[in-house]
């Protein structure tokens, strides 16, 4: 299956970036996830459980993301604590958001759309408003198509609170954002929207084949903000050069969600 492939073939990558990045630090190996120094290194399984969330946010069975008992959510994820599953049926955007005790972090995972029919609406915002400028970064201009469908739909009101709530149950834990193609670029605006507000210390962000989203300048601000920010991408993801990129995708209807938004799950109540 598609995903199935992306999944391997970002594995793959994430072998050679390791090989990599243990060459440019001499062969040390490390953790690559220190919570209480908080640095963000290349480290294997640190690396495919990520992907497995990234991966688990496209199921569409919700009963079993709940349960945290889906196909994907069974081998290095298992245990995830779910904490807020967010469906946007009228721009098809799905994310979710939970505790991995493991790796003592919260994990945001966001998942751009599947749907065909949706695919030109998403090309044209793409492609006819590419320059929105970026609130507060002189000269930073992002795509306003990536930018709004995070900006401006359920995805950020609702992550923003289920993440604040997770760390208050928690403590300032970190925080790790992820997603895969147009879901890596929404997965980015978030991961600046909560670096900027919770501090670059505590927020991470691992994408898969995500697309460009804005320009020089821009970057540059992201870089300071986000600096353990990492993006995965092969040669043969045509992604990052052409959004968007649906094909892969399985094709899934909507019509079975009863709500718009489904209820986060709430721990403090227990
Ligand atoms: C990789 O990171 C995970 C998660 O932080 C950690 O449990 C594991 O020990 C690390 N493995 C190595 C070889 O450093
Ligand atoms: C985090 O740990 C690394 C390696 O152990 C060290 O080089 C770095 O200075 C530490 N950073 C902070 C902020 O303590
Ligand atoms: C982003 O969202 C905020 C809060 O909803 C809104 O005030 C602002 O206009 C949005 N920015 C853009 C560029 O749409």
């Amino acid at each position: 299956m598609g995903t199935r492939r992306w999944v391997a073939a970002a594995a793959a990558v994430m072998v050679a970036l390791l090989l990599l990045s243990a060459a440019s630090h001499g062969g040390r190996r490390g953790p690559s996830f220190n919570s209480n120094n908080r640095t963000f290194v290349f480290n294997y399984t640190l690396a495919k459980t990520i992907v497995e969330y990234a991966s688990a946010v496209y199921m569409t069975d919700l009963t079993a993301l709940y349960t945290w008992t889906c196909s994907r959510c069974n081998d290095l994820t298992k245990g995830f604590e779910i904490r807020c599953i967010i469906v946007d049926i009228q721009n098809c955007l799905q994310a979710f958001i939970g505790v991995d005790h493991n790796l003592n972090a919260v994990i945001v995972a966001i998942r751009g759309t599947q749907e065909n029919s949706v695919q030109n609406w998403i090309k044209d915002l793409v492609w006819k408003q590419v320059d929105l400028n970026y609130p507060n970064m002189p000269d930073a201009k992002v795509h306003t198509g990536f930018y709004s469908a995070y900006n401006n739909t359920l995805l950020r009101p609702a992550i923003t609170n289920a993440v604040r709530k997770a760390r208050r149950l928690y403590g300032d834990i970190s925080v790790i954002v992820t997603g895969h193609s147009m879901g890596g670029a929404m997965a980015s605006f978030c991961a600046l929207d909560l670096a900027i507000s919770l501090g670059s210390d505590s927020v991470h962000l691992m994408t898969f084949g995500q697309p460009r989203i804005g320009n020089a300048a821009f970057a540059s601000y992201f870089e300071q903000y986000v600096p353990s920010a990492i993006r995965v991408t092969h040669e043969h993801d045509i992604v990052p050069h052409l959004p968007p990129y649906f094909f892969f995708l399985p094709h899934l209807t909507y019509h079975h969600f009863p709500r718009e938004v489904f209820p986060c799950i709430n721990l403090e109540s227990v």
